[in-house]
């Protein structure tokens, strides 16, 4: 039996990381790639989901993480800071609490979904919260790491995007190549980035190491719609959506996701707040796999692309969902009446309530 080591580990010959270097890892990676007949049916493609929010802290944030902080563990520098719509902060304080660093996290006031929240309080992270949104905070961060002693572990750390690139080697080698096409939805733009640089990385031959796959996918990005700069071509002001891991509107890694978007033929979109909760409804219903809304946007541009006859039949396509469902139920309710019916506790009465 093999026992999954993390991705640092498992994939250390095509990381940066040295053979002395300290590994801080909680086992994140090794996720589940997941076929999903509900969408394969009504796309005419073959689909899997590549389920992110089984990692330690629920969500893609911490494949990076375990670099990011790997790195940081190396110096001696004490504290991280980043700034977060919320699973950046999960993340780095879990990670800061299991290599004993201080953590801060910088996040937009009244935006933050509560599970993501309450990761960072209990992991006993330093919160502090800005009125104004993620962009405010990531400029706050970058400002804090060029004054302070204090490591800075957004996805600007370049760390983290070779960390997050694993998913790609994962996905290769569960699949046996690349796919055809590979969706996710593009908030600060790092983790499309990421991908692609994976996904190029295991087509070449590297120092040594042979290529893994024959080819690249085609990377197909989606934003929400009022949050949506490579769609607008430029920086959103006031960005606003359902979707708050991807209330976004000026992504760090800008020129990098562009790249990946062109040099693979692929296209950035958008979808409404409207088409993001019916993706996720039917990941739940459908496919029985519970994502948070931002998740669920690669799945309603998968669907909306093929409404528009733009899915070439058969092609085989991963949709990434980031992160898990149970970080914000709130918003997943507010969609579904619950209102169990109370019964005595007798089997009887039971059946009658269940209408057997
Ligand atoms: N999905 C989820 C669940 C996210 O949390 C994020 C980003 C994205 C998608 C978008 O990924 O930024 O690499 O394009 N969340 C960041 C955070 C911004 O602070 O947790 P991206």
């Amino acid at each position: 039996a093999h026992l999954w080591r993390g991705v640092v580990e498992e994939y250390r010959e095509r990381l940066p990381i040295g053979p002395g270097d300290p590994v801080i890892t909680l086992g994140e990676g090794g996720t589940p790639l997941v076929p999903a007949p509900a969408l394969s049916a009504r796309t005419g493609a073959e689909v899997y989901l590549k389920v992110e929010g089984v990692n330690p802290t629920g969500s893609f944030k911490d494949r990076g993480m375990t670099m990011a902080m790997s790195k940081v563990a190396a110096t001696d520098t004490e504290m991280v800071v980043c700034a977060s719509t919320g699973n950046t902060s999960a993340s780095a304080a879990a990670y800061a609490a299991h290599a004993g660093l201080g953590c801060a996290v910088v996040l937009p006031a009244g935006k933050i979904a509560a599970g993501k929240l309450a990761q960072a309080i209990v992991h006993g992270a330093t919160l502090v919260a800005v009125d104004g949104n993620f962009d405010d905070c990531l400029r706050i961060v970058r400002t804090l790491a060029e004054r302070y002693p204090v490591a800075l572990v957004n996805s600007v750390n370049p760390f983290r995007l070779q960390g997050q690139k694993t998913a790609a080697f994962e996905v290769v080698d569960a699949l046996g190549d690349a796919p055809d096409i590979h969706v996710l939805p593009v908030g600060n733009a790092g983790n499309i980035s990421a991908y692609w640089m994976g996904y190029r990385e295991y087509a070449a031959d590297q120092d040594g190491l042979p290529a893994r796959a024959t080819r690249t996918p085609r990377m197909w990005g989606v934003q929400a719609e009022g949050a949506a700069p490579f769609v607008k071509g430029a920086p959103v002001e006031h960005p606003e959506t359902v979707a708050t891991a991807i209330r976004i509107g000026n992504p760090a890694s800008w020129a990098l996701a562009e790249a990946a978007r062109d040099e693979s033929g692929g296209w950035i979109d958008a979808v409404s707040d409207a088409q993001i909760l019916d993706a996720q409804a039917l990941l739940a219903r459908e496919v029985g796999v519970f994502v948070e809304p931002a998740s669920a946007a690669s799945v309603a541009g998968l669907l909306q692309a093929a409404e528009r006859g733009g899915v070439p039949a058969g092609a085989r396509i991963v949709c990434t969902v980031t992160g898990n469902g149970l970080k914000d139920t709130a918003t997943a309710l507010g969609q579904v009446e619950i209102e169990p019916q109370v019964v005595a506790p007798d089997a009887t009465d039971a059946a009658r309530a269940l209408g057997l």
